[in-house]
């Protein structure tokens, strides 16, 4: 592996497919989310080597409360032991933990962990991981038009004709992030999902139907190789 993506890649991952692989093998949902931690943890090691340098998961999603009282403990139970477990080791590859999404909502030992692991990796740059947690790409939006909103009453001078892409951009989680070059969803639907609405604008997708604990670095490396025969244009034509 190695040399196959040049520059600063950002891929995007929709882990889905946890719990249909745990049904497949007649175990508890719960039991998928933990082997689908085990596959984050090999696809964040083999990040750097593929080129990517920002890698964002979306592991709870703002409509993610609907489930189970216990199947949303027992996801942010294993966040906490995840963040307890691999904060050293993560920090020692030069990873930075930044979570994105409404974690002021979240629970306080939630909240704790994740305050610690970005004040431990924040200096890190051989690879940025985010991961949204609580996270909508509309809500997101409605924080940006809030956020422009309170600044024009505030501001007399406001020039609301002045607001442009980079405007709204600037309130977004995370505006130093470079938008997804890739996006890979697992567990074969071919949707969306409320993730990243704004960033994915010229975005590849690629989607799987591997489940997310069946997925690997080798199919990560695929996708990129994939991608990288795409022809990306972004709304021009080709060699104009
Ligand atoms: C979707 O599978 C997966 C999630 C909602 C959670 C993803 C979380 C992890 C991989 C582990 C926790 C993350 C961290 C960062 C510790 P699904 O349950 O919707 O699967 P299904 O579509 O087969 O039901």
């Amino acid at each position: 592996m190695g040399g196959l993506a040049e520059g600063a890649v950002h891929v995007a991952i929709i882990m889905d497919g946890n719990g249909r692989w745990a049904k497949r093998r007649g175990l508890p949902r719960t039991l998928g989310h933990r082997a689908g931690v085990e596959t984050l943890k090999s696809i964040i090691e083999a990040c750097p080597e593929l080129g990517i340098r920002y890698l964002t998961v979306y592991a709870f999603s703002t409509e993610n409360w609907k489930r189970p009282k216990n199947e949303v403990s027992a996801l942010m139970g294993l966040l906490v032991e995840y963040i307890e477990k691999e904060l050293d080791h993560l920090h020692r590859k030069g990873v930075r933990v930044q979570a994105i999404g409404d974690v002021e909502a979240l629970a306080e030992p939630v909240r704790r962990q994740l305050a610690k692991a970005w004040e431990t990796t924040r200096n890190n740059d051989v690879l940025y991981l985010q991961v949204a947690l609580n996270y909508g790409g509309r809500a997101e939006i409605v924080g940006a038009v809030k956020a422009l909103a309170e600044k024009a009453r505030e501001d007399g001078d406001f020039d609301i004709g002045a607001i442009d892409q980079e405007a709204v951009r600037s309130h977004m989680y995370c505006p130093q992030t470079p938008d997804p070059d890739l996006v890979i969803r697992t567990g074969g639907e071919y949707r969306i999902s409320n993730f990243f609405l704004w960033q994915i604008a010229y975005s590849e997708l690629w989607v799987t139907p591997l489940f997310w604990p069946d997925f690997t670095p080798a199919h990560l490396e695929r996708a990129l190789k994939e991608y990288k025969d795409r022809d990306r244009r972004y709304g021009g034509v080709e060699n104009a």
